[in-house]
């Protein structure tokens, strides 16, 4: 009997350690779905999640960073201004990277900020004004942007899949 006890009992604790460990996991994962789909959808039209347009200095309504970046990050030219690549193994490079005959330091999350809401790059120099300074972005939305930056290309610096992006 008492073993019998010991024994419906373990079976419960684990009936009820696995539902609560599944039942975590699942909220971890619409949790991250939520703010990666924020992230995705600012980066690729400009809007949030919840479809509040990003105030930014161009007065743009609805275009995201991939009009200009790229859907994959990678750059190209806007304007006939040299729009640079934005993966996150380049932006964070400790070799830093040289643009538009300025160079830089590698990035990290604050000065990724910076270069986003004021135009401030990681060397402290003023981003040309082709590239817009994205003031409507929140706190979070900021962290949901960098977050999805971090899902684009794990593409290195001199490789040959990034000069074809180039
Ligand atoms: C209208 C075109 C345009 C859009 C839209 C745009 N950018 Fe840019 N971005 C540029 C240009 C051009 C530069 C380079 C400016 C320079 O050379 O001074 C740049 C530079 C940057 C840099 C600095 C990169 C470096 O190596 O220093 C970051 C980071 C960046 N953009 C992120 C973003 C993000 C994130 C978004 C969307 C929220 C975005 N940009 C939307 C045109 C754009």
């Amino acid at each position: 009997m008492a073993l019998r006890r010991v024994f419906l009992a373990s079976a419960g604790l684990l009936v009820f350690l696995s539902s609560a460990t599944s039942g975590s996991s699942q909220e971890f994962r619409r949790w991250l779905a939520s703010h990666l789909e924020n992230g995705q959808r600012i980066y690729m039209s400009g809007v949030t999640a919840q479809g509040r347009v990003v105030q930014n200095s161009h007065g743009m309504e609805g275009v995201g960073c991939a009009m200009c970046h790229g859907p994959d990050g990678r750059g190209g030219t806007m304007h006939g201004i040299p729009v640079p690549n934005i993966t996150v193994p380049l932006l964070t490079d400790p070799r830093g990277n040289e643009h538009n005959g300025r160079t830089r330091p590698a990035y990290n999350e604050e000065t990724i900020k910076a270069a986003i809401v004021a135009g401030i790059d990681s060397g402290g120099n003023a981003l040309h004004p082709e590239m817009p300074r994205w003031t409507g972005l929140t706190a979070r939305d900021l962290d949901d942007l960098i977050g999805f930056l971090k899902t684009l290309g794990a593409v290195r610096r001199g490789s040959p899949e990034m000069s074809q992006g180039l």
